[in-house]
């Protein structure tokens, strides 16, 4: 595991966006596992941005849900896939055949999950996985504990993952979600995480110091051949380098 640390945030999204950029320019159709959440909003802009000036085509470039609410309609505003559209697929012109989507109106979240990883495969596997990290160190939606071969599956959320999303929410805040399982993310080719703010300071030096837990789920990156740390000097103060 590679960690970089830059000035602020607006520098994060900039290093973000290039190496998704790099990615694409040497693989145009490559597969993206997109969060969602505030850390990746300035890279996604970004992306649109190059995209807009010639420098990034992401004609073929496709894209993968990371994870999704259950309860909601499967054309809420307020799901992740709104989100994303809104943030990502429409200002990047990704169109729905190439989009990897939960199915959330699937009567059975198991067989839902069954082919969200069909799909995966069938595309070849997750080229660039683009992810954040949770205040408890969750990736995607995968909660402590999550082993590193966790599938995707439907999990209910923890309470801090519920109080984090509590600010999108003025009512009932989602309990159930469907997550790529942290087998899917880390048979990602590469992964990209960024960490960005203050409050993201004590969980990133957690996980740079443990050992691969499950209480800790990120801690498995240890473990990729190919990860990469983004991180603002707000959530890394003292810029130690870890390798
Ligand atoms: C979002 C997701 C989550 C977030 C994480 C950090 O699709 O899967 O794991 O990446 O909770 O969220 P932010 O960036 O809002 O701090």
């Amino acid at each position: 595991m590679e960690l970089h640390v830059v000035d602020d945030a607006r520098a994060l999204a900039v290093a973000a966006a290039a190496r998704v950029a790099a990615v694409v320019a040497t693989r145009p159709d490559a597969l993206l596992l997109a969060a969602t959440g505030d850390t990746p909003i300035g890279t996604y802009n970004e992306l649109a941005r190059l995209a807009d000036d010639g420098t990034l085509d992401a004609s073929r470039l496709r894209v993968a849900q990371l994870d999704e609410y259950l309860g909601l309609g499967g054309d809420d505003p307020r799901s992740l896939y709104g989100w994303m559209e809104r943030a990502l697929l429409a200002p990047l012109a990704i169109e729905p055949a190439r989009i990897i989507r939960f199915d959330v109106t699937h009567d059975d979240p198991t067989s839902a999950a069954r082919s969200y990883d069909a799909q995966v495969r069938a595309a070849g596997g997750v080229d660039l996985a683009l992810l954040g990290l949770g205040p408890n160190g969750h990736l995607g939606f995968n909660e402590p504990p999550s082993g590193a071969d966790a599938p995707t599956r439907k999990v209910r959320l923890n309470p801090e993952t519920l109080r984090s999303n509590a600010d999108y929410w003025r009512d009932a805040v989602p309990e159930r979600a469907l997550t790529a399982g942290m087998s899917v993310i880390l048979a990602a080719r590469r992964i990209l995480v960024l960490v960005s703010g203050e409050g993201k300071a004590s969980i990133l030096d957690r996980m740079l110091r443990s050992e691969p837990d499950p209480g800790l789920p990120a801690s498995f990156l240890h473990h990729h051949a190919d990860t990469v740390v983004l991180a603002d000097r707000d959530a890394r103060p003292d810029r130690t380098p870890h390798a």
